[in-house]
């Protein structure tokens, strides 16, 4: 089904049948589970099922709409980067950006290629090279096991549920396949830019990328971004206002590596994806929507998650850019 299909008339800030609209989608993308290619290089996430595909919208004011796998646990992998960033800001402040750049790669999530150029500073939060300085700046004053715990606390936090936990496996499996990585954080160590050893900080940086989520969970983490940088289910102030769009707009601009500018075109949200299939994306003030479905397409990020999510913006007018 076309995209265009599904388009009405109804795109104010509420919308109207939203139940409707996300059981639609789910219902027009069934005919096409499977397609895209599961992330393999994580031997761990080889073995997960393609036919799933699961959505989960949760409203500013509460409001949970959701179909299909959206109560199973996958992992968030790349999705878990928003919440280390938004760690990091709050312990470093503004100095986050003296050691990782606000800037599009352009290139692959875990490519080193611009790395070298730029003597070991990363493009972004959000690309495999970003986050693992960001890990590295989470393990200031602690030993590896202290940040995995407060990062596990701080997504518990978010999503309001004690539930959530790490796969350890998926991090095992990525502890011992994840040479890049590993090539990614020697290189930066070289220039002198992780103030830790690598195995800590990789050990930081691989658990957090294993916290298995489901969709419902991962929208109500997102809330604060889509409600000024405070969860409105909880009352809890988690950033000010102004991180809150901030944050947004390197999810925008950054979120899905060399495929931000067509997420961005087709979509018009700002979002993070995950190599295990899943997308969080942000409507600032009106909702956070998470998707699941794992087959990927070029460049890593989830096939039918992003046409779901372009279907949804559609349907609600809720693209940044105007209804
Ligand atoms: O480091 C890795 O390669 C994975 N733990 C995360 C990569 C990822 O999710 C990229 N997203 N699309």
């Amino acid at each position: 089904m076309d995209v265009a299909d599904l388009a009405n008339g109804d795109r104010g800030a509420h919308v109207e049948d939203l139940q409707g609209i996300v059981d639609e989608i789910y219902h027009a993308l069934t005919p096409r589970l499977g397609e895209g290619k599961v992330a393999d290089y994580i031997p761990q996430l080889a073995h997960v099922d393609p036919h799933k595909l699961g959505i989960a919208v949760v409203g500013v004011d509460g409001g949970v709409y959701k179909a299909g796998d959206c109560d199973e646990a996958f992992s968030i992998q790349s999705i878990s980067k928003v919440f280390t960033l938004t760690l990091a800001l709050g312990k470093h402040g503004e100095n986050v950006w003296k050691r990782v750049g606000r800037e599009p790669s352009g290139s692959a999530f875990n490519s080193i290629v611009q790395l070298e150029h730029e003597e070991g500073k990363p493009r972004n939060p959000f690309i495999n090279a970003g986050a693992i300085a960001v890990s590295d700046l989470v393990l200031a004053g602690h030993t590896p096991r202290e940040a995995i715990g407060e990062i596990v606390r701080f997504v518990q936090y978010l999503a309001d549920d004690e539930q959530i936990a790490i796969d350890p496996a998926v991090a095992k499996s990525e502890l011992a396949t994840g040479y890049r990585n590993f090539a990614l954080a020697n290189f930066m160590r070289g220039f002198g830019k992780l103030d830790h050893p690598v195995d800590h900080v990789l050990g930081v940086y691989f658990h957090h990328c294993a916290l298995a989520m489901t969709c419902a969970q991962l929208a109500r983490s997102g809330l604060f971004l889509a409600a000024a940088g405070r969860n409105p289910l909880t009352g809890h102030t988690v950033v000010s206002r102004q991180r809150a769009r901030r944050i947004n707009a390197l999810m925008l601009t950054c979120g899905h590596y060399d495929g931000s500018g067509d997420f961005a075109y087709r979509v018009g949200l700002p979002g993070k994806s995950g190599v295990g299939g899943g997308i969080l994306a942000v409507a600032p003030g009106k909702a956070s929507m998470a998707v699941w479905s794992p087959g990927l397409n070029h460049n890593g990020n989830s096939l039918l998650g992003s046409l779901a999510l372009e279907m949804l913006a559609h349907r609600t007018g809720w693209s940044v850019f105007g209804p």
